[in-house]
C-alpha cells in the first residue's frame, strides 16, 4: 500500500511537468499507433483499454476515431482534467494499477499500452501482462513498447534488480525503468499465440534541450 502511494505521487508530479512544459497537444502519434488503430479497424475491434494512459493522448485519438475507449492509470489527475478541458464524456476513466486490471475476464478487443509497462520491477511486469491477456478476447491484440537494454541510458542509475535502475532517465528519476532483450520480451509473452517484435529508435528532449535516440521494442501479441 505504501509503495502504491509512493508511486502514485511521484507519477503525479511527472504528469504535471508533462502538461505544464509540452501541453497535451503537442505529443504526438506514433506510426506504429497509426498502423495498430488501422489493423484494429480492418479487424472490426472496438473496445480498447489505453493501460497507464497518462494525459491520454492514445484514448482521446482512438475515441475520435469511434472506439469504445476505457483509460486507466495509477493516477488519473491528467486524463481526468484533460477529458474535461475538451468536454469529452465518453472515455470509461478508472484509476488502478496494471498489476490489477478491475475488469472481466475475456472484455476487450486490444489493451494498448505505451511507454509504461517498463517502469516496474519484473514480478509487476509479469504481473501486467498476464492481467493483459486475462482481460483480452480470444483474438485481442496487446499492443505496447518497452525499453530496449540497447538504451543510452541503460546501465545508468541504480540497478534494483537485474536490468532495471532507478534513476536512469532524466525527469523521471524516481521511477524505475526495466531494459529488456527480445529473448525476455518473447519469453515473457509465452501465453500469447502470435508475437510481433519490431525494434524501434526515437528522439527524445532531455531537460537540458539535448535530443538523443531512445531505443525500444514495439510489440503485438494476439491472444
Ligand atoms: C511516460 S507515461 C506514458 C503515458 C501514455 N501511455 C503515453 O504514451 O502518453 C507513463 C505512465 O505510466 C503510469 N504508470 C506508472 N506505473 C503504473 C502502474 N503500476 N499502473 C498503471 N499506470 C502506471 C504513469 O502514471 C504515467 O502516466
Amino acid at each position: 500500500m505504501t509503495n502504491k502511494f509512493k508511486i502514485s505521487e511521484e507519477w503525479k508530479e511527472y504528469n504535471q511537468y508533462v502538461t505544464s512544459e509540452y501541453g497535451f497537444n503537442q505529443i504526438s502519434i506514433s506510426t506504429f499507433i497509426i498502423n495498430m488503430k488501422n489493423q484494429l479497424l480492418k479487424c472490426g475491434y472496438k473496445t480498447i483499454l489505453d493501460l497507464g494512459c497518462g494525459s491520454g493522448r492514445h484514448s482521446i485519438y482512438f475515441n475520435n476515431e469511434g472506439f469504445e475507449v476505457y483509460a486507466s492509470d495509477i493516477n488519473c489527475h491528467n486524463i481526468d482534467k484533460h477529458v474535461k478541458e475538451l468536454n469529452i464524456t465518453n472515455i470509461n476513466i478508472c484509476e488502478h494499477s496494471f498489476i490489477d486490471i478491475p475488469y472481466d475476464d475475456d472484455f476487450f478487443d486490444a489493451v494498448i499500452c505505451t511507454s509504461t509497462i517498463h517502469h516496474a520491477r519484473m514480478y509487476e511486469i509479469k504481473r501486467a501482462i498476464s492481467e493483459v491477456y486475462r482481460v483480452l478476447k480470444p483474438q485481442g491484440y496487446f499492443i505496447f513498447d518497452i525499453l530496449s537494454d540497447k538504451d543510452a541510458s541503460y546501465g545508468v542509475g541504480m540497478e534494483i534488480e537485474h536490468n532495471t535502475f532507478i534513476g536512469s532517465r532524466q525527469g523521471e528519476e524516481d521511477v524505475p525503468h526495466h531494459y529488456t532483450s527480445e529473448r525476455e520480451l518473447k519469453s515473457l509473452l509465452d501465453l500469447f499465440s502470435n508475437i510481433k517484435v519490431d525494434k524501434s529508435i526515437y528522439k527524445l528532449t532531455d531537460l537540458s534541450g539535448n535530443i538523443y535516440d531512445s531505443k525500444a521494442f514495439e510489440v503485438v501479441a494476439i491472444k
